[in-house]
């Protein structure tokens, strides 16, 4: 029934080619294509979607000569994306041009580009499409980005360098402390800023869409709503609305075979997603940490994620002995069938904004140690507003480590978080059954197309 709502008409999707990314525009591919809208999703040359089954009816395209791997290795992720806009636009209009050759018959309904991926706004104004920008991140963090990119950046710099102001509240971001602004660990603040000040504008777009819920954020998606002068649309957590598999890395799924050998939400789940670094001083800490809680892990060691060094052998032999005992180790992990294990109790998180939603969408409380940009942001939220994790702040200690570990696994206090997270994830299922927030969000964005 649903499938016929609409007349079939195509939406093209840009996805910035990050995992990050690429998951909530690929589950918001499936949201809509489920609406009776045809997909098409313009990638770049570097971080491609297979087409699995879920996608198979979406079409996909290539912005020829967009950047590569190796551009983004030696970019870095912030320069990367300045480069990317520069860079694409006149090819991303000749894409555009193509689809609309090539589909006469099934015109374009609108272009949903990521707000990172703001070139796709000159080809939306040459062919005179309808566009709609898709914030992958939280409400609060485009609030944050709109108050940054209007501050004066080197008092800002100077701000933040001062000891004393860090731990003080931003004036107008309550909770969020000096500390806690998104700025970037890839980039100097300046750049960060002018990358964010294009983000937050709209330019022509006639809505914005927000990988969030009501329940979660509902001052600052009023903010944007009354900043924006296009309606914001709430329509998350994606992943529960539209689960759409779109992992860029291989799992390896033997962690699920381990989890079943380990007792009921006993085990701490390590994970800093798909960006974030550790230095191997930190990990070794981290290691022992870990072993003096004597709780079971699973820890997600990206290859590329210790500087300088392909996996893990440039750790010491210590730290396998440390992990040997209790730990498994893997590249990359199944996430979100390794947050629904009975044995998962605790996420280790650098608190991204998909992490933070699939963590929720589990009732999995988490330890929260945030690497960069909206990540400081989210777990802000997680110890403050929501009150379902703990963040680990300054230089890693083994023995806070131990303590904080123990705190949410063992301790009353980590049941009380753990009860905390099932509540906001009952409420998040609501809000995108029919009749929710979320839900109705999305039939409105569609109607307004
Ligand atoms: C970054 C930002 O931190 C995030 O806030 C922003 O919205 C996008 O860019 P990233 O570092 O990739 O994101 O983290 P996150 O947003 O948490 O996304 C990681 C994704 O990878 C999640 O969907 C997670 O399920 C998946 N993942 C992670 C795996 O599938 N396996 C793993 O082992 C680790």
């Amino acid at each position: 029934m649903e499938e016929n709502r609409v007349k079939k008409t195509r939406i093209v999707l840009v996805p910035v080619p990050a995992q990050g990314h690429v998951t909530p525009m690929m589950q918001l591919g499936k949201a809509l294509h489920s609406k009776g809208f045809s997909i098409t999703v313009v990638l770049t040359q570097y971080n491609r979607v297979s087409s699995s089954k879920d996608f198979s009816d979406f079409h996909f395209l290539t912005i020829p000569g967009s950047l590569t791997e190796t551009d983004l290795k030696n970019l870095g992720p912030q320069n990367f994306v300045l480069k990317l806009n520069q860079i694409c636009e006149a090819s991303f209009k000749q894409c555009v041009g193509q689809v609309l050759h090539e589909q006469c018959n099934d015109d374009i309904a609108c272009v949903v580009y990521d707000e990172y991926m703001y070139f796709s706004h000159a080809a939306v104004q040459e062919f005179q499409l309808p566009s709609v920008v898709f914030s992958t991140t939280s409400a609060t963090a485009f609030v944050c980005r709109s108050v940054l990119s209007r501050v004066n950046a080197e008092s800002l710099f100077l701000d933040m360098k001062d000891p004393e102001t860090q731990d003080k509240v931003f004036p107008g971001l309550h909770p969020l402390r000096y500390k806690d602004l998104p700025t970037s660990a890839f980039g100097p603040l300046k750049s960060t800023l002018k990358v964010y000040s294009e983000t937050v504008n709209t330019r022509t777009a006639s809505a914005v869409i927000i990988n969030s819920a009501s329940c979660l954020e509902s001052s600052s998606l009023a903010w944007l709503q009354q900043q924006l002068q296009v309606p914001v649309y709430p329509i998350g957590p994606l992943h529960i609305a539209a689960s759409a598999p779109s992992s860029l890395l291989e799992e390896d799924r033997s962690c699920l075979e381990w989890l079943n050998k380990q007792k009921l939400g006993s085990v701490i789940y390590i994970s800093l997603g798909s960006l974030a670094l550790m230095e191997t001083n930190d990990m070794l800490k981290m290691a022992w940490g870990l072993r003096n809680s004597n709780q079971p892990f699973l820890w997600v060691i990206r290859p590329g994620s210790i500087p300088g060094s392909e996996w893990t052998e440039s750790l010491p032999e210590e730290f396998s002995k440390l992990v040997a005992e209790r730990g498994y180790i893997v590249k990359w992990a199944p996430q979100m069938e390794v947050l629904r294990h009975p044995a998962v109790g605790g996420f280790w998180s650098h608190c991204g904004w998909n992490s933070t939603l699939e963590s929720i969408g589990e009732g999995v409380p988490m330890i929260c140690r945030p690497f960069t940009g909206d990540q400081k942001v989210n777990a802000r939220y997680i110890e403050t507003v929501w009150r379902i994790g703990v963040q680990l702040e300054g230089e890693l200690d083994k023995g806070t480590l131990e303590r904080t570990v123990k705190r949410m696994l063992v301790d009353e206090e980590g049941a009380e978080m753990r009860k905390r997270a099932i509540d906001l994830k009952e409420k998040l299922e609501a809000s995108v059954r029919i009749g929710g927030s979320s839900c109705s969000s999305l039939d409105d964005f569609v109607n307004s197309l």
